[in-house]
């Protein structure tokens, strides 16, 4: 006993000055000591607890490897709730450093994520804090206490601590070697110094287990999509050899026993020998395509045909199907980086629904370029129109929609009964400008 009040010194703001005998100041002296043990042995309990707390949830998110969100909300919940404080934020800088932006708050509560409802609404300044943390400090890696109206804090902040009673502000870091992956910011109203050591070593502790969690859930993510981009690779490069193995090789082979009957059969009708002809150049054509698909669905360079050239050639082709009078309008058409293929499908299809189903006296197919809008292809009759109880039958109208949708182009199908149809494709290239137009980019 001796030994322990001799090593401790009574701590003079402990010792009650009225305390005159040596023997009362030694026992004030021992208290004290013993109420300090014990309060430390307490943190130590509680910050292994915190720390356990953080670990479990850390392999939690490491098994599950879904749930970041929640993930990130049960640790702000429990270091608000633990620390007794009034509401914690996330900011997250994007993968590239440019952006950051609020994540997530848990504000006397309750959680505010983008996607709850009265996000846009939070009277927090989140923009101001988001800007403050982007470029306060580069490379900072440590907790920093702010007191409510600090003055290195932004005025928008200073003035929102002060409307909510804000005393202190703990802001730690999320950081990953030399990279900052974010900010956590633990708000408090009234606090004493010992309490701020405490919330301290607690943020500490949590934005350590988040900073793992959040880095593991982004490798998890791109591992993901990675394993994605493969199975589609993949299942393209299978549709590839699908279609080289059945429509190419079949097309290839009709067009030589079609030749082959050309060649041994020089002296037949003219009507034959002309149907023999169009048969050879769309077994030619469709062959063409079946490679160029291809050729597409292999993600190599295809040596893309200028769209107005693809689009006479195939009114060429059709004309000799059918009876039906068509008509070709193209102007000068802008370049499309290796789109052109989409609109010519599309234009294929819409002509070939107009050949087969419209019973239409004339056709009409227009390429141009329109000012404000980029390219324009329509195919226009003057049939029966669509009748909606058939619409659903074919594949054709849904995959001229979706080609259209690759593109991010507008599909429009104007058709009213004996009126005829028009499918209308409008399609604008990220920065329009008419070809030839020295005005297009003022
Ligand atoms: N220009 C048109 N005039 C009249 N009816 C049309 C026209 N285009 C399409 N249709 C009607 O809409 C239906 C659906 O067209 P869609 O192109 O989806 O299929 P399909 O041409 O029947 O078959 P697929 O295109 O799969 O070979 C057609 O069956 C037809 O009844
Ligand atoms: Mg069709």
């Amino acid at each position: 006993m001796d030994a322990l009040t001799t090593s401790i010194p009574p701590p003079p703001d402990l010792v009650d000055p009225r305390a005159t005998s040596s023997v009362e100041a030694r026992h004030q002296a021992l208290t004290a000591a013993l109420a300090r043990a014990v309060d430390d042995r307490r943190r130590a309990e509680c910050m292994a607890h915190i720390q356990a707390d953080a670990v479990q949830l850390a392999l939690d998110v490491l098994v599950a490897g879904e749930d970041i969100t929640g993930y990130f909300k049960a640790f702000i919940k429990s270091l608000v709730d633990n620390c007794e404080s009034h509401a914690c934020g996330v900011w997250l800088l994007d993968e590239n450093d440019v952006c950051c932006d609020m994540w997530m708050a848990y504000i006397d509560g309750a959680f505010h994520t983008p996607e709850t409802e009265g996000w846009a609404a939070l009277t927090m300044p989140r923009e101001a804090m988001a800007a403050h943390l982007h470029t306060f400090a580069p490379g900072w890696t440590q907790t920093v206490e702010y007191a409510g109206d600090d003055h290195r804090l932004p005025d928008a902040v200073r003035r929102f601590n002060a409307d909510a009673s804000v005393a202190s502000l703990l802001v730690a870091p999320l950081t990953l070697g030399q990279k900052t992956l974010g900010w956590m910011a633990l708000a408090t109203g009234c606090t004493t110094d010992c309490e701020a050591v405490w919330r301290h070593a607690v943020i500490d502790a949590t934005a350590r287990q988040a900073t793992l969690a959040l880095h593991h859930s982004r490798q998890a993510e791109r591992v993901r999509v990675e394993a994605r981009r493969q199975a589609m690779l993949e299942e393209r490069n299978r549709i590839a050899r699908d279609i080289h193995d059945t429509l190419t090789q079949g097309f290839a082979a009709i067009l030589m026993q079609l030749q082959a009957a050309q060649r041994s059969a020089p002296d037949l009708p003219p009507q034959v020998t002309r149907s023999l002809e169009t048969a050879v150049d769309l077994a030619r054509s469709h062959m063409i395509e079946a490679r160029r698909s291809v050729g597409t669905l292999r993600p190599r360079p295809a040596d893309e045909e200028e769209l107005g050239a693809s689009l006479s050639r195939l009114v060429g082709l059709v004309r000799r199907t059918t009876e039906i009078p068509i008509d070709l309008k193209v102007d000068e058409l802008p370049t499309m980086g290796g789109m052109e293929r989409e609109v010519l499908g599309i234009a294929q299809e819409a002509l070939s629904n107009a050949v087969r189903h419209s019973s239409a006296r004339r056709i009409v197919v227009r390429a141009s370029t329109v000012r404000g809008l980029g390219l324009r292809v329509s195919v226009a009759d003057d049939g029966r129109g669509i009748d909606e109880s058939h619409s659903g039958r074919g594949f054709g109208l849904t995959s001229m929609q979706e080609r259209a949708e690759r593109i991010g182009a507008a599909l429009t199908v104007v058709t009213a009964p004996r009126a005829g149809t028009e499918v209308v494709l409008a399609w604008e290239p990220p920065s329009f400008s008419i070809p030839g137009d020295r005005h297009a980019a003022q």
